[in-house]
């Protein structure tokens, strides 16, 4: 008995340990909070950028660039279900292009995923990159985050970089800047780094 309460005693130093280092990272979490305003708010490049997604419909196999690839039981992968199309699944593999002209050269391609994740609203969650391959830039760089469809703007976070944008990070500006059925729409990117290398 006496040996159990020793060593349930020498069991409490660790915990009373943690205690303060919880207490330590509240301080230090508040400590981030302050700092998080004198964070530089210029972007060091910006650029902005549109990507075409041609959906398939059952009947623009040649055409399309994107695909549904997994849909809810009481969906089909030839159209976008109901209830906000929820638990719909796409991938694509879109061109970029510098002016909204889906006839443009392409710098690039847009590569990735989304999925519908809202029953009662229209939203989904975006995971892609934009793989350039031009004579002006070449590289990666990879977008990640909630993209609120009926907001005007979304933000969603640029999480890397690769090559011409080697470990960059920022925020890109979503804006759907045309919708044609459920069949096209274009996506105007306004890339706003704060880290580049
Ligand atoms: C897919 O579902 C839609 C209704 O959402 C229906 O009109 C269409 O016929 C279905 N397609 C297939 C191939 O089952
Ligand atoms: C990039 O473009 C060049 C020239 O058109 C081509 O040879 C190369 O395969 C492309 N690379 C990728 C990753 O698409
Ligand atoms: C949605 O729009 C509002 C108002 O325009 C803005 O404050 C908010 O940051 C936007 N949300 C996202 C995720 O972009
Ligand atoms: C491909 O899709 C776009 C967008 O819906 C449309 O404007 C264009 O006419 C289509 N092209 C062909 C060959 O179907």
């Amino acid at each position: 008995m006496a040996g159990e309460s020793a060593s349930s005693a020498s069991a409490c130093i660790p915990l009373l340990l943690l205690f303060f280092f919880f207490f330590a990272a509240v301080q230090c979490g508040g400590g981030g909070m302050n700092k998080k305003r004198t964070l530089p708010l210029k972007p060091c490049q910006t650029l902005t950028l549109y990507f075409h997604d041609i959906i398939y419909n059952g009947e623009n196999a040649d055409n399309a660039t994107s695909a549904i690839v997994g849909a809810p039981a009481w969906g089909n992968r030839t159209k976008l279900g109901g209830l906000m199309h929820f638990g719909d699944l796409v991938v694509f593999d879109d061109p970029i292009t510098l002016d909204s002209d889906l006839r443009s050269a392409p710098v690039g391609r847009a590569q990735g995923m989304y999925v519908y994740d809202r029953k009662d609203v229209f939203t989904a969650w975006l995971a892609f990159s934009f793989v350039f391959n031009s004579t002006g830039r070449r590289g990666t760089l990879s977008f990640a985050g909630a993209d609120p469809l009926m907001n005007k703007t979304r933000d969603v976070p640029v999480v890397g970089g690769t090559g011409d944008f080697f470990m960059a990070r920022g925020v890109a500006t979503l804006s759907t800047d045309a919708f044609e059925g459920e069949v096209y729409f274009r996506l105007r990117t306004e890339v706003k780094l704060y880290e580049c290398y």
